[in-house]
């Protein structure tokens, strides 16, 4: 099975390449301003906003399947024009797509969010993310959206978040709650998926909730780093436009997929 990777050189992207070589796939990768870290797979510079360039090189690659990763959290063409471009193209050829979104895109409460819930986005990221999934679905709806969280993992931006507040260069908020996944287990579930016929919106999130702040306090017994430094607020006193409570409820993909998907104390316990 061939499988193109869209954003190969990103933090899930490089370590889905490094899964699908592993599972016995033939791995295409591609790049933008970064490159494909991961021996064994071609790598293909792309840019997705450009939508000749995206149907070219997905006519030339002919993959079984494609994961969609690509965004930029300020950039709606990469986020939301990309995504219906990748998804255009991967119709064209008959491929199987894995698109990835985000819990961004609702706008936060206190009782979890199902599968099938619709996007209720508050701010330009999330408006980015829920218009990607409406284009994906319009264009292919046979195709499965993979709604994930915060990504934990060697690397991850948000374990360098919490390193950052508790070393007094960042600020983690009390009141926003996520359910986190590690990085391995997040692109298990999407090679999984891809080598599946799951139709419609996937949440494939972590089973507990904790909020940043909370995720910073685990970080810091995890690395043996000092609690006491860790600088918190809520995200209504930094007057910040972000979801605040959104947590995943991912019920059925524990129930669909083999790979099982750890909670957070697990992860860093
Ligand atoms: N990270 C999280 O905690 C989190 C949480 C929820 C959902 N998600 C979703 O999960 C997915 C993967 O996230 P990630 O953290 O792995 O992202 P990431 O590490 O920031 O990687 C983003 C990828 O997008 C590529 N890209 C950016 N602009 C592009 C363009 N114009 N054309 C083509 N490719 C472009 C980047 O390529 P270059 O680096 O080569 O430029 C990179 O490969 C995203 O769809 C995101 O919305 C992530």
């Amino acid at each position: 099975m061939r499988v193109l990777v869209v954003g190969g050189s990103g933090f899930l992207g490089s370590e889905v390449c490094r899964r699908g070589l592993r599972a016995g796939f033939s791995v295409v990768g591609t790049f933008h301003s970064g490159s494909i870290g991961v021996p064994g797979v071609a790598g293909r510079r792309l840019d997705v906003t450009d939508r000749a360039a995206v149907r070219a090189l997905v006519a030339q690659v002919r993959p079984d399947a494609v994961v969609a990763t690509p965004y930029r959290y300020d950039d709606w063409t990469v986020t939301a024009d990309g995504a219906a471009h990748v998804a255009l193209a991967a119709a064209e050829v008959g491929a199987r797509l894995v698109h990835l979104s985000s819990d961004a895109l609702h706008g936060g409460r206190p009782t979890p969010y199902a599968d099938d819930d619709p996007p209720s986005p508050v701010n330009a990221y999330g408006a980015a993310k829920a218009a990607a999934e409406t284009a994906v679905r319009a264009i292919d709806p046979g195709a499965a959206l993979v709604r994930t969280s915060l990504i934990l993992g060697e690397g991850s931006k948000q374990i360098e978040l919490c390193r950052d507040a508790l070393a007094g260069r960042a600020v983690l908020f009390t009141d926003e709650f996520r359910c986190p996944i590690d990085v391995g287990d997040l692109a298990d579930a999407v090679l999984e998926l891809a080598r599946s016929s799951y139709a419609g919106v996937l949440n494939v999130a972590g089973p507990e909730a904790v909020s940043r702040a909370e995720l910073g306090l685990l970080v810091a017994e995890r690395f043996g780093l000092d609690p006491a430094g860790l600088k918190t607020t809520t995200a209504a006193a930094a007057g910040v436009v972000r979801p605040s409570d959104v947590r995943l409820d991912s019920a059925r993909a524990a129930d669909l997929l083999r790979t099982r998907l750890r909670g957070v104390r697990e992860l860093l316990g």
